[in-house]
């Protein structure tokens, strides 16, 4: 696992980016895409790329990480609305190279199997965008998910939740989602996860330096061959081996 320590979320952002880009300018590429506040900033930070340093997403597949069951797409709250609003809108992907799964499926089970086939037929993912979730989920892979899980419908934790609560009128969170499983996701060619802020130090600690367990979902990175975690101050700030990672990240700097 390859630890980037940012000064600021700004520069998390950044750095994320350029993993990004420097994917994009070789050619035709499969992205998957999380949702929510972590991966804001870099997704801005691309938008910005593509106004003013003519970065393009012509190219580009993109596959959605996760949906609340029970939405329809034009959901105000959907994650094909949120990413949409937030990402693709601002950029060139053509539309009908967003991919999610549909939170409004007659049959759930199928949408699921239908869209971990999608991934596979696209040729992979080249590269997967994750947040991390202050329970250590990564996707909506809740604590206790097998390591070695497809997409498929889940039950959305109590934490979890209360957390995405203010979003929803009167908190009335979906108690189902569907979502890439933890083995779809380290069949992704790279990982790159960011996260911002102290709420998120435990986790991060658990997931970079922890055992490799269900309870602590994202410490399936540590599997993966190629993943980056980029950090700002307040989400490192409980690892242990921060003069490490600063070394190895001064010398990798310099390769
Ligand atoms: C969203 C997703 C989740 C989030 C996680 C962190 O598509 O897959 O795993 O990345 O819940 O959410 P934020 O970034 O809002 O703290």
């Amino acid at each position: 696992m390859q630890i980037i320590l940012c000064d600021s979320p700004e520069q998390v952002g950044a750095r994320a980016a350029d993993v990004v880009e420097a994917r994009l300018r070789q050619g035709p590429t499969v992205l998957g895409l999380a949702t929510g506040s972590s991966p804001a900033g870099t997704y801005r930070e691309l938008i910005r790329r593509h106004r003013d340093e003519s970065l393009s997403f012509n190219q580009v597949t993109a596959f959605t990480l996760d949906e609340y069951a029970g939405l329809k797409p034009g959901h105000e709250q959907s994650y094909y609305s949120t990413i949409r609003r937030e990402f693709v809108d601002h950029i060139d992907l053509p539309l009908e190279q967003l991919l999610t799964p549909r939170g409004d499926a007659a049959d759930l089970v199928d949408e699921a199997n239908w869209y971990d086939a999608a991934i596979v037929s696209a040729g992979g993912i080249d590269i997967q965008i994750l947040g991390i979730g202050a329970n250590g989920h990564i996707g909506f892979n809740e604590p206790t998910s097998s390591l070695a899980s497809r997409t498929r419908v889940k039950t959305l934790s109590g934490v979890t939740r209360a957390d995405n609560a203010g979003f929803f009128p009167k908190g009335e969170v979906p108690r189902l989602c569907l979502t890439q499983g933890l083995g779809t996701i380290r069949d992704a060619k790279q990982a790159v996860l960011v996260a911002l802020g102290e709420n998120k130090a435990d986790a991060v600690r658990s997931m970079v330096e922890g055992p490799v367990s269900a309870y602590c979902p994202a410490s399936v990175l540590q599997l993966h061959r190629r993943a980056v975690v980029i950090l700002d101050p307040g989400a490192a700030s409980k690892l242990t081996l921060l003069d490490y990672y600063r070394e190895a990240q001064e010398l990798s700097d310099q390769l």
